[in-house]
């Protein structure tokens, strides 16, 4: 099968490499890709938020199956385009995406399935936002209602720093803090059949000890050797199944990767938020240990027929990934440092998956906040988290961020759900 990957970033990356290694993939193609794409499949410059034209694309190349990657495209209807033209497309309709494009409509549909989440209120003025701080009091969540790349989520125990934040958005919702470990579960599902992923966990600060401000993801492994056990079972039952049911009632069946961001509370798992695609970096560990075809899978889904495959299958083992970020990211990003010693860390047994890079005049540099995600798979996680660190020790660029304590305290037995 001839296969199309919409996307730029290391998900993209991720998804690509695990198509490449499913031996009923015949092609791989990604839309623009990165280098790290580009060293196994063929690019193209397509702009991925253009429906028509990704559509004009999959159709030039007989693709059999696309996949997109990212939530912005999925919310600006480019699915719909490319199965509007009877060609296969993973990734759900742009009226199913506003389950990520809009954290109100999330909650709605959240409160109708009786899924557990955050108590929360929808506030469109600086009155609201200040009524709503002081109900559910601090920790103060305020969290812009639109798309925001991961940043539009303020944490804080400074109600004046809430209070800016919300001012600074049209809509924001507010909601009560959730303590308690967090986990990422991401299903795949044509919108009937419901098969979760095993859980993954990431990390959304920049600084080590979860310091500094959010980000999309600075590092995360899977499994989570501290999970419950019956987790994946009890969210399918009570958040998975219901909010893909719901949405199906509702005439916006949601086919795709449904990710549950979720809390591990004192009083049960909440979800915090829910996404519309594959989260960013939790794909690359996972993909690392898939041991069914992706191309496969994820083509059953987009065809509504997943009852008719296997549900995905695990190798044993531990995968980690570490994000390598630019100089001034999150807030900024700096393009065109040089990046040496990739080769070295893939010699070394790691996969360096591509995020923000570029080739100038034959050289890897930054373009971009996350640059990449150096993934690497052991016996378990002080293993894999050895052989990732001797990755990240063999790259360098100027400016170069990373966190040094990637599932540090999993490995050391300190997280207790
Ligand atoms: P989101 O974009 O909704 O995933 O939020 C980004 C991050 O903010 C999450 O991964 C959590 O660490 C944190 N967060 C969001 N909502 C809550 C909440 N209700 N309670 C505690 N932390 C939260
Ligand atoms: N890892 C967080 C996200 O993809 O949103």
């Amino acid at each position: 099968m001839k296969t199309l990957v919409i996307g730029t970033g290391g998900r993209e990356h991720a998804l690509a490499l695990a198509l490449s290694r499913d031996p009923s993939v015949t092609e791989v193609h990604a839309a623009p890709g990165n280098p790290g794409i580009g060293a196994f499949a063929t690019l193209h410059a397509v702009d991925p938020m253009d429906p028509v034209a990704v559509a004009d694309l999959a159709v030039r190349l007989g693709a059999d199956l696309v996949v997109v990657g990212p939530e912005a495209p999925l919310v600006a209807g480019v699915a719909d385009a490319v199965r509007e033209r009877g060609i296969s497309c993973f990734g759900p309709s742009a009226e199913a995406a506003r389950l990520e494009g809009s954290k109100a409509f999330a909650k709605d549909i959240m409160g109708a399935a009786e899924v557990p989440t955050a108590l929360a209120r929808v506030c469109t003025t600086v009155e609201e936002a200040a009524d709503a701080l002081d109900a559910f009091g601090p920790p103060y969540v305020v969290k812009d209602d639109g798309l925001a790349a991961g940043k539009g989520v303020v944490v804080t125990e400074d109600r004046d720093a809430a209070l800016a934040h919300a001012a600074a958005c049209e809509r924001v919702v507010i909601e009560e803090f959730l303590d308690g470990p967090e986990v990422s579960l991401f299903a795949i599902t044509d919108g009937t059949t419901v098969y979760p992923l095993q859980p993954a966990q990431d990390f959304k600060r920049i600084f080590d000890g979860d310091a500094g401000p959010n980000t999309g993801g600075m590092g995360a492994y899977t499994p989570l050797p501290w999970a419950p056990d019956g987790l994946v079972a009890d969210v399918l039952a009570r958040v998975l199944q219901p909010t893909v049911d719901e949405l199906a009632r509702r005439g916006a069946v949601f086919s795709g990767l449904l990710y549950a961001g979720l809390a591990l509370t004192s009083r049960g798992v909440k979800v915090i938020e829910f996404n519309a695609r594959f989260g960013d970096p939790e794909t690359q560990p996972l993909m690392a240990l898939l041991d069914s075809p992706l191309g496969v899978l994820l083509k059953a889904a987009a065809d509504g027929v997943l009852h008719e495959v296997a549900p995905p299958r695990w190798k044993a083992g531990t995968a980690l990934a570490v994000v390598m970020a630019s100089a001034g990211y999150p807030e900024s990003s700096r393009n065109g440092d040089v990046i040496s010693g990739v080769a070295e860390a893939e010699t070394g047994g790691c996969d360096v998956i591509h995020a923000g890079t570029a080739l100038v005049d034959g050289d890897l540099v930054t373009a971009g906040g996350r640059v990449l995600a150096v993934t690497a798979v052991g016996d378990d996680l002080a293993d894999a988290r050895a052989k990732a660190y001797a990755g990240v020790g063999a790259i360098r660029f100027d400016g170069a961020q990373f966190r040094t304590d990637i599932a540090a305290k999993a490995a050391a037995g300190e997280i207790k759900p």
